[in-house]
């Protein structure tokens, strides 16, 4: 492979310091740390740097709340979250804060020059303060009754109700969320950073091609509804940098957290002899810089950094590159679901390398959302990994062991499918580049199914059977082990691990230069199992507990506040509009359970025999992990009366009943008020 070595330096968003990392967060860190693996594997220089987002009013108010200063509670964070990492496998080249002195130091120098350059103005604002507190308060930190819809408890930037968007001095009866106080208007000065003064530069950057489209999209409608004087300045009490200058004030934790790119970046220069800072960031730096992002913060990112970095005399990133959210079974990441599931109690149950499979296996280069289905998960992480991968080699390898001394052939005969394995390099290499990771998984997962054919129709274990195919066998083993080898190089970015054990089998370091060097003639080590199969029950464990450690959390601000777009009807939208006769259609009847028991065989369904004042339906209902039969009988229930019968195992359901919940214990089927008579029609 002839090209020339690459200068690469790659950031992942840092991450808030105030709550613990989840699924949701992992998908950028993995996905980041395949692309970073990927570019190390060519040969390239890449650094991949990240760093904890210390600073703002969340996390002093949550130190405050535990009883700890925040220095004390951002230094416990750091070292869970690196963690999560390390055991993920997210190999980051530094780790640090935003809390640092490089960072401060960076802010200051950045601040000041955009100062220098005339690009910071300063305006006196009237904002809501807490008397009581003696602090002003952000917008979420404000909560009243909405102006619109009159709904109550809503925060100060937008109802959760009716959608409205409104300033928080807008709120009937406003009430401080710190303290509980009526909140009073002060006036203090601000610096505003100028970004309208950078709109051609930002329209220029984004058509330079290197966004993903849906992200210039999105620039282009901003930059149609104008660009406006970006706030910089947090009052005191805050936890942050204060601003040269001035004192009391601080910067607002946007400003110095993407700084903390640079400032983490500069803490490894520090300690490290051949790399110079200015390299990366200078001016008239070669260097490659990018950054992934969740779609969220698309704003910060593409506006406010890259005005930042050039109002200061710094280079910009050569892209940003978004994705989507992670969703749990089809919908938002839930609590009470137990979907809401932390890095660490995953960990506590199944290994990293199944979800850094699963999110390649799922991950392309636009910004939709990704499904983290739990069954579906399960099925692909078996099917490919354990039933395809590790297969090639399970299959084989104890041949070699057994009947060939641990000794692959010195020659293949036939060597055209390894040829044809190799040669994919350049399509896998180009997908992988273009952050394509679910088109280069299943381009691999082909030569599997290819490699797994070949093994079946060939059946070294009937060739080795008779001593005049015994060599044939070898020949057979040997190729196995050889693609092995090339797919595990392939998959080496998404599943370190693995890809270690593997070297440690084959004897040999699995890069990419050397994808097409032969193992013929070599020794290899016995086959030890690489990867067990996935067990649902380890995932139904996970998110037991998931469930159960919602009491032990600390609901931190910016969690509070995902919970409470949380709900039934956020989880699972209210369906598309039908009409009238669409409804009719439903035979609604009221019906008494005469009958309810057990069905053998059956840990999900009661079976029912619904009196209907005349005629009896016997009903089988997924409703025996809430309810059992005593709770039943003799009680009144709703029941869709003209629904086609469904043969079941058990014997035939003739409807059902109508319940509400998520399911398990919390399941709750319909009851009418007194007076209703079985067999009425509901309408
Ligand atoms: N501190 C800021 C980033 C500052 S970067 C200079 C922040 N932190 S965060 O902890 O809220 O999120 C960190 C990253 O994780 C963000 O890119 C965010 O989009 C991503 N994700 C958080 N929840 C996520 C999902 N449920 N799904 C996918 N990514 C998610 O934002
Ligand atoms: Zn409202």
């Amino acid at each position: 492979m002839t090209q020339a070595s690459r200068k690469i330096l790659v950031t992942s968003a840092l991450p808030y310091a105030n709550g613990p990392i989840h699924l949701g967060h992992m998908l950028e860190y993995i996905q980041t740390d395949i692309w970073s693996r990927f570019q190390k594997l060519r040969g390239h220089e890449c650094h991949y740097i990240c760093a904890d987002d210390a600073h703002g009013t969340p996390i002093m108010l949550k130190a405050q709340q535990l009883g700890i200063t925040p220095e004390e509670m951002i230094a416990q964070v750091n070292k869970e979250h690196q963690a999560d990492f390390a055991d993920f496998g997210v190999g980051f080249d530094n780790y640090h804060s935003t809390h640092s002195e490089e960072n401060r130091a960076y802010s200051s120098e950045i601040y000041l020059k955009l100062k220098e350059n005339g690009h910071i103005k300063t305006k006196t604002i009237a904002q809501l303060f807490d008397p009581e507190k003696e602090m002003f308060l952000p917008d979420r930190f404000v909560k009243g009754t909405c102006p619109k819809c009159k709904s109550e408890d809503q925060y100060g930037d937008n109802c959760d109700n009716c959608g409205a968007t409104y300033s928080p001095t807008e709120l009937i009866n406003p009430k401080s969320a710190v303290s509980g106080a009526t909140p009073v208007m002060k006036e203090t000065e601000h610096f505003f950073f100028d970004l309208p003064a950078f709109e051609d530069m930002l329209k220029a950057w984004t058509h330079s091609g290197s966004l993903q489209e849906e992200m210039a999209n999105k620039l282009n409608e901003w930059f149609e509804q104008g660009l406006q004087q970006w706030d910089i300045t947090r009052d005191s009490p805050y936890f942050g940098f204060e601003i040269p200058g001035a004192p009391g004030k601080y910067f607002y934790v946007w400003l110095d957290a993407p700084i903390g790119y640079m400032g983490s970046f500069k803490n490894l220069c520090d300690r490290r002899d051949d790399l110079n800072f200015d390299d990366f960031w200078g001016k008239d730096s070669d260097a490659e810089v990018y950054h992934f992002i969740g779609k969220d913060i698309v704003y910060f990112h593409s506006l406010f950094w890259p005005a930042m970095l050039e109002g200061a005399g710094f280079r910009k990133p050569n892209a940003v590159f978004a994705h989507g959210y992670v969703t749990v079974n089809g919908a938002k990441m839930s609590k009470s679901k137990g979907t809401f599931i932390k890095a660490r109690t995953y960990l506590d149950n199944l290994q990293p390398e199944y979800l850094r499979y699963y999110y390649a296996a799922k991950l392309n280069s636009r910004i939709n959302d990704l499904d983290l289905d739990l069954e579906d998960f399960v099925q692909r992480v078996n099917s490919d990994l354990i039933g395809k991968l590790v297969n090639i080699a399970s299959r084989t390898a104890g041949f070699i062991t057994k009947r060939f001394d641990g000794k692959l052939a010195d020659k293949v005969e036939d060597e055209h499918i390894l040829q044809h394995c190799i040669d994919k390099q350049a399509v896998i290499a180009d997908l992988y580049e273009q952050r394509e990771f679910s088109k280069a998984m299943r381009e691999v997962m082909a030569l599997a199914d290819m490699a797994n054919a070949y093994i079946a129709e060939q059946a070294p274990w009937k060739l080795a059977k008779d001593d005049a195919t015994l060599e044939q066998a070898h020949q057979v083993c040997t190729l196995a082990l050889s693609i092995f080898k090339v797919l595990v190089t392939y998959l080496k970015p998404v599943l370190p691990t693995l890809a270690k054990d593997v070297e440690d089998f084959l004897d040999v370091e699995l890069t990419w230069k050397d994808l097409d060097a032969r193992l013929f003639g070599k020794a290899i080590n016995p086959f030890k199992a690489l990867m067990q199969r996935i067990d649902p029950k380890h995932v139904e464990a996970m998110v037991e507990q998931s469930k159960e450690n919602l009491e032990a959390s600390v609901v931190a601000p910016a969690e509070a506040e995902e919970e409470a777009a949380k709900g039934p009807l956020a989880d699972d939208p209210i369906a598309d509009e039908i009409q009238f006769d669409d409804f009719a259609k439903i035979d609604l009847r009221i019906a008494r359970i005469a009958k309810a028991e057990h069905v053998k065989e059956a840990n999900k369904l009661l079976r029912l025999e619904l009196d209907l004042g005349g005629e009896t339906k016997q009903v089988f209902a997924g409703i025996k992990s809430a309810y059992s039969p005593e709770d039943l009988e003799g009680k009144l229930t709703v029941m869709v009366a003209n629904l086609a019968p469904r043969k079941m195992r058990f014997g035939v359901s003739e409807g059902m009943v109508l319940a509400a919940g998520p399911g398990g214990k919390d399941l709750w089927i319909l009851e009418p008020h007194e007076g209703a008579q079985p067999g009425m029609r509901v309408k």
